[in-house]
C-alpha cells in the first residue's frame, strides 16, 4: 500500500489515532506509516493514572509518551475531568477543598511528567444530551455546580501555559447539543476561563447519525468561536446507535456505504482544513476498536479505516483518492 494518510493530509491537518500501550507493538508499522498525532486511548485517564489515592501508575502513559517523542509524533492529552473511568476513591469524601487539591495534584503531575503533550482535553462530556438539562449531572457538577469548568481550566492553565486547553464532547452535531456546546464555549470565553480549544468527538454512524449538511453547518459554527478546532474521536459505526442486534459479520454493502460516508465526511473536513487542526480516529484498526464492545458486547463493528488484519479498507481508499 503506497498511500500514507499523514502524507496525503499534510496540507490540511494532522491525522491522529487513539492508541493503547500494547498497540504500539502490535500495530507499530501502521501507526508509524499513517499517523502524526496520537492520543492515549485510556492510559492518561484518572482511573488508570491514579487507581489509589496518591499512588500513580504511569507505565502505559510513559510508554506511549516516549514512543511519540522518539518517533516525532505529536501527542495530545486525554483527559483530566470526566465522570467516567475515575477511581473509586475520588468522590468518597465529597469535600470541595480536598477535591480541588486532588485535581491540582493530578493535573500538575501529568503536566510536569509529559511536557511535550501539546494540548489537553481538560473537561470531557460535561453537557447533557436532553432538551431539559444544560449540564450533565455528574459528581463534579453535584459538588461544584458549573464552577468546576472554571476550576479545572484555571488549574490546567497554571501548569500548562501556552498549551491548547480543550473542552471535548460528543453528539456535537445534534442541534440541541450543538446549541449548548456553542453557548458553553461563549460563556466560558466571556468569563475569562482559559479554554482555547473545542474538541468534536465525531463518533458517527452509517446513515450518519448526522447528515452531511449538519456536519458542515456545525463545523462552520464551531470554527467561528475563534478557538482551536479538532476532530478528536472519529469512527464510523456500521450500525445506528439504537440498533442493538447481534450482527455476526458486516456485509459488503455496509462497508461500501461506510466508504461513501467517509468520503463525504472527509470532503467536509478538507473544506475546513484551515480551521481544523487535527483529525483523530478512535483506534488504529478494527481489531482494537471499542465499537466491538459498545453498545453491544462482542459484536463486530468495524468503524475504522483498517480491518481486523490491519489491512486498508474501502473507506481508507475512499479518503486517499480525492
Ligand atoms: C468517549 C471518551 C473516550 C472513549 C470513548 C469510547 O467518547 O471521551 O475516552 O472512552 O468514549 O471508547
Amino acid at each position: 500500500m503506497q498511500f500514507s494518510l499523514k502524507e496525503i493530509y499534510k496540507d490540511y491537518f494532522r491525522i491522529g489515532a487513539a492508541v493503547s500501550a500494547d498497540s504500539l507493538d502490535s500495530h507499530k508499522e501502521l501507526i508509524l506509516k499513517h499517523f502524526n498525532s496520537i492520543t492515549c486511548e485510556n492510559a492518561m485517564k484518572f482511573g488508570i493514572t491514579e487507581p489509589e489515592r496518591d499512588k500513580y501508575k504511569l507505565e502505559d502513559a510513559d510508554k506511549i509518551y516516549n514512543f511519540a517523542i522518539d518517533n516525532g509524533i505529536a501527542i495530545r492529552g486525554h483527559n483530566f475531568v470526566w465522570h467516567q473511568e475515575v477511581p473509586d476513591w475520588l468522590f468518597e469524601n465529597p469535600d470541595r477543598e480536598l477535591l480541588k487539591t486532588v485535581l491540582d495534584n493530578h493535573i500538575k503531575t501529568l503536566a510536569e511528567r509529559y511536557p511535550e503533550v501539546y494540548c489537553w482535553d481538560v473537561i470531557n462530556e460535561g453537557l447533557d444530551d436532553s432538551e431539559e438539562r444544560f449540564y450533565r449531572d455528574t459528581p463534579w457538577y453535584e459538588l461544584f455546580g458549573e464552577e468546576y469548568f472554571k476550576i479545572a481550566f484555571d488549574i490546567s492553565d497554571k501548569y500548562l501555559k501556552g498549551k491548547t486547553l480543550f473542552y471535548n464532547d460528543y453528539n456535537e452535531f445534534n442541534p440541541v447539543k450543538r446549541r449548548k456546546y456553542l453557548e458553553l464555549a461563549e460563556r466560558l470565553k466571556s468569563e475569562g476561563v482559559p479554554i482555547s480549544g473545542v474538541g468534536l468527538q465525531c463518533h458517527l454512524g452509517l446513515n450518519h447519525r448526522f447528515s452531511i449538511d449538519e456536519i458542515k453547518e456545525g463545523i462552520e459554527l464551531y470554527a467561528k468561536l475563534g478557538l482551536k478546532l479538532q476532530i478528536t474521536e472519529l469512527d464510523f459505526s456500521l450500525y445506528p446507535y439504537e440498533d442493538r442486534e447481534m450482527h455476526t459479520q458486516p456485509t459488503f454493502e455496509e462497508y461500501k456505504q461506510q466508504a461513501e460516508t467517509c468520503k463525504s465526511v472527509f470532503r467536509v473536513f478538507r473544506e475546513y482544513g484551515k480551521e481544523i487542526e487535527a483529525v483523530t480516529l478512535w483506534g488504529v484498526s478494527d481489531d482494537v476498536s471499542w465499537l466491538n464492545d459498545f453498545p453491544v458486547k462482542g459484536r463486530k463493528n468495524g468503524g475504522l479505516l483498517f480491518d481486523e488484519e490491519q489491512k486498508p479498507k474501502e473507506c481508507f481508499y475512499a479518503i486517499c483518492d480525492f
